[in-house]
Formats: structure tokens, C-alpha cells, sequence
């Protein structure tokens, strides 16, 4: 499936629709470049945890920040990790998968090691256009205008 986004608040609103996914104890892996919008699309996945946005950064040295709550949210920014024994090392693999909802930043870096139980790649078009393909979710089952 792919969305248009016509400017941040759309990607927070795709964001807080996949974040409806995530609270299953799902995970979404997040491909596209610096500014793509990744971050801002985590904030919205953050919203359907009842996290606040302004407490979902992309801090420099945070690999993984948990939220704690009912199901526990963690977001992974691998930007600043090399290679898959800094991966490891960091904890990464404990924190996707397994019931765990998870959303991971620059998540090229785990092609070929695992897979997410859905994908998201953010491609950046002319202006606040971003073109938002999205894998591992049925498009009959998204409403991208439902509320709540
Ligand atoms: N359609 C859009 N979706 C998301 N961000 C957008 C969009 N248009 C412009 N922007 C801007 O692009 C930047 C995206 O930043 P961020 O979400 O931190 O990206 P990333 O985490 O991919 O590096 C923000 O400054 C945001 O305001
Ligand atoms: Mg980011």
C-alpha cells in the first residue's frame, strides 16, 4: 500500500495508524534517508501508546529508549551502529520480536538479519512530499481517516 504525505502532521497520522498495529506487540522497521520523516512517524506510532510526542526524540546516543506502559513500546535509532555485533551488542535483537512492539530507524541496516512483522519505506518527493510504502498490512483492514 502507499500513501501521499503532504507534510509532517499527515506522516504523525500514518504513523498513529501503524502504531495501532504496534500495540499488538508488533514491530515496524523504517527505511528512508536523513529527514525522511522517521522519526516524526514514530512520534505518531508513539500516540497510540498515549506517549507524547515531544518524549519520542532522536536524541544522539540513545540506541533504544523504552517506554514503559501496558505493552511496552521501544524505539531504535541504528543510525550511529555499524555492523550486526554492534547491533547485538546494543540489545537490539531483544527488544524486536517476541511480543514486543517496536518501531527501528534506519533500518537498512537489518536487511538479510530479520525482518519486522511490517515495513515502511519513506521516499522524499518535491517540497513536504513523501511517498510512504507499506508492507505487512492488509489495505482493507486501514482506514486512514478512522479516528481514535
Ligand atoms: N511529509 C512530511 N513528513 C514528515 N516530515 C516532513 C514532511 N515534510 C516535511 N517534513 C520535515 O522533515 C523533517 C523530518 O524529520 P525527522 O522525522 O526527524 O526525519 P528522520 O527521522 O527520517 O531523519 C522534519 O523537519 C519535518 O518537519
Ligand atoms: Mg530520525
Amino acid at each position: 500500500m502507499t500513501i501521499v504525505s503532504h507534510g509532517p502532521d499527515e506522516t504523525f497520522e500514518i504513523g498513529r495508524r501503524i502504531g495501532c498495529y504496534l500495540v499488538k506487540g508488533l514491530s515496524v522497521l523504517i527505511f528512508g534517508g536523513l529527514g525522511a520523516g522517521k522519526t516524526t512517524l514514530i512520534k505518531g506510532a508513539g500516540a497510540a501508546f498515549g506517549i507524547p510526542a515531544r518524549d519520542i526524540t532522536s536524541a544522539t546516543y540513545t540506541i533504544i529508549a523504552e517506554y514503559g506502559g501496558a505493552v511496552p513500546f521501544y524505539h531504535i535509532d541504528l543510525y550511529r551502529l555499524d555492523d550486526i555485533k554492534a547491533i547485538e551488542e546494543a540489545g537490539v535483537f531483544d527488544s524486536i520480536g517476541n511480543g514486543k512492539a517496536a518501531a527501528v530507524e534506519w533500518a537498512d541496516k537489518l536487511e538479510g538479519i530479520i525482518d519486522g512483522d511490517i515495513r515502511v519505506d519513506i521516499a522524499c518527493g518535491d517540497g513536504d512530499m513523501r511517498t510512504i510504502t507499506i508492507e505487512g498490512i492488509d489495505e482493507k483492514d486501514w482506514d486512514y481517516n478512522k479516528a481514535g
